[in-house]
Order: structure tokens, then sequence, then C-alpha cells
């Protein structure tokens, strides 16, 4: 993977029901309207290959090594096929989840092996190769942060749910502690959001966080 890229790099996370989709494809039209080329994607999936993974993970039973070692083998191809080549272009990259939702749901959810997640992020996202200690990660992650209560709420009313909306509310309050460890453990790149807010508040919570850093006019 290339090293020299200049774009930005953004992702957005939260339990299922926080309301992150919602404004991915709005910033991506305000930061258009400003003269940005963007690339909007999405995890597990984003390429045609991560696309048929991101199906398999969402709807066949499987255990939580199996669900961390397809959710980055995943990663793998879509950071070679999209990320990359988008930074490196000089694009904004907007991605609706990242590597902050395995440690969340494979690991906290799940009670998967937090330190063989942490291997695999250095294998996968690493910069230039296998030996390269600086890994590729998101420039500024928006954590969307809810009350897995209230988020339970928003999302009884949604479609079908799938593998893991289905799940009981104790497994996103495992989710949301994952959340809130791993934002701990990188407050510079990390920004919470207050998710409990109107969709108008949280939308301005967005844009004055890209202002204050200058990428939004
Ligand atoms: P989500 O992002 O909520 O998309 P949609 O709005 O289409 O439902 O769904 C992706 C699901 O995949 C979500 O429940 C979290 C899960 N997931 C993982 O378990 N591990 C991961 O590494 C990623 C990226 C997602």
């Amino acid at each position: 993977m290339s090293m020299s890229a200049t774009g930005l790099f953004i992702s957005f996370e939260g339990i299922d029901g926080a309301g992150k989709s919602t404004h991915i494809e709005p910033l991506a039209q305000l930061l258009r309207e400003q003269g940005q080329r963007v690339t909007l994607t999405r995890e597990p999936g984003g390429t045609a290959l991560a696309e048929k993974l991101r199906a398999l993970v969402l709807n066949e039973a499987m255990d939580a090594m199996t669900e961390a070692l397809l959710v980055f083998a995943a990663r793998r191809d879509h950071l070679r096929q999209c990320i990359e080549p988008a930074l490196a272009r000089g694009e904004v990259v907007l991605c609706d989840r990242f590597t902050d939702a395995t440690f969340a749901y494979q690991g906290s959810g799940r009670g998967f092996d937090l330190a063989v997640l942490s291997q695999l992020e250095r294998w996968v996202q690493a910069l230039d190769g296998p030996q390269d200690v600086r890994l590729r990660q998101p420039d500024l992650t928006f954590w969307f942060d809810l009350d897995p209560a209230l988020a339970a709420q928003r999302l009884s009313g949604a479609r079908l749910p799938d593998k893991f909306e289905s799940q009981p509310i104790e497994f996103f309050r495992r989710v949301a502690q994952g959340y809130l460890a791993r934002m701990n453990a990188a407050p510079d790149r990390v920004v919470r959001i207050d998710a409990a807010g109107s969709r108008e508040t949280v939308w301005l919570d967005i844009q004055a966080v890209l202002r204050r850093k200058a990428w939004l006019r």
C-alpha cells in the first residue's frame, strides 16, 4: 500500500440505531459543493469482493473468529482497491464503519480476543508491508454515542433486523463499552457525538468539528 496519501480519511462509528448513516450522504454532498472529491464507502463492503463477504457476515451464523477474519479480509480488499487509491488521488474518504467496529462488535460484543484483533489490525493496515509499524487509520472518527435502550427504540420501527440488529440489548451494551474503550485509547482521532440529540443538532455538531479542523468552510 502507498503511504504518500494526501487525502482525508473519516470514519463513522456507533451501535446500530445510533443514526450515523443518516449524516454521511449529506456530508458527502456538502463537501462536494465545497469543491472536494469524495469517496463514500462502507464496511464491511466497498468493493465487489468485500460486499460478498458482507452478505456472509451479516446473514450467516459463524463463530466470532470467523467473523473477525472475514471482516478483516473484506477490509484488506477495501483498503487496497478503494481507500488507498482514493487517498492517493487526494480525495476525502467517508467510510461508514471501520476497524473500531471490529473491536466493538467482534471484540467486546462477541468476546473475541482483543490482542488477536490488534495483530490483524497491524497486518491488514500496515502502510508499507508487514514490516511497517505505521498503520493506516482514519484521520478522524465520528463516534455516535447513544444509550443502547434509545438505539433499540429507534431500530424497532425500522426494516427487518439483520444478524447484529436482532441481538439483545446486553450485546449492544457490551458493544458500546467496546467503543468507549477504543475511543479512550485514541482520543486525538476520535470525536464523540452526542447522538441523543435531534437530527439537526447532530448535523450541526458534525459540521462544527470539521470547521474547527478547517476541513469545511
Ligand atoms: P451497518 O453499518 O449498521 O449498516 P446498515 O445501516 O446497512 O445496517 O451494518 C453493518 C453491521 O456489521 C453492523 O451491525 C455492525 C457489523 N460490523 C461488525 O460486526 N464488524 C465490523 O468490523 C464491521 C465493519 C461491521
